[in-house]
């Protein structure tokens, strides 16, 4: 179940956060935690499974139509169910207008679950 990220997850998501490539850095992890925290364009969500949070996917809404996954990772033990692409679906279900795009640092994974065409290659050179 995907569910919105609240301050009583921080350490949880931090924790998930620091699997991505490019959040190994301390200092980083924590501007990045905090834009999530303080940014109104950028929310996080998490994955729960019946022993927790399991999964985390952070989006960017570069404007009212288009999305943009900046972050998504999941719990190396919990990898391989397709949690990746449940929260990808689910997300798009809950926003079903918008245009989801891949960041840099997800382009491998979004591309390969391009399922109903939502990555749009030609806005995927977005600087945003
Ligand atoms: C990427 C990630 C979120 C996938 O989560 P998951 O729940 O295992 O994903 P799914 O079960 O839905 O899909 C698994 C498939 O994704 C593939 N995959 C895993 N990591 C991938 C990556 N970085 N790029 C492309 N494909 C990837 C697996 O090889 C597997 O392929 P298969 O089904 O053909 O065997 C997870 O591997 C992860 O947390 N990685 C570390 C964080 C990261 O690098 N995120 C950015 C990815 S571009």
């Amino acid at each position: 179940m995907l569910i919105r990220y609240k301050k009583s997850y921080k350490k949880i998501a931090m924790g998930l956060l620091s699997f991505m490539p490019n959040e190994k850095n301390l200092q980083r992890l924590q501007s990045t935690m905090k834009l999530y925290e303080t940014a109104k364009d950028h929310q996080l969500f998490l994955w729960k499974e019946n022993e927790g949070i399991v999964g985390l996917i952070g989006v960017l809404f570069v404007n009212e139509h288009l999305m943009q996954v900046q972050h998504i990772t999941v719990n190396p033990s919990h990898r391989g169910q397709e949690l990746g692409k449940k929260m990808i679906m689910n997300l798009k279900e809950l926003n079903p207008d918008s245009l989801f795009i891949p960041h840099d640092n997800t382009r491998a994974f979004c591309v390969k679950y391009d399922i109903n065409n939502s990555f749009n290659n030609r806005c995927s050179d977005t600087s945003a």
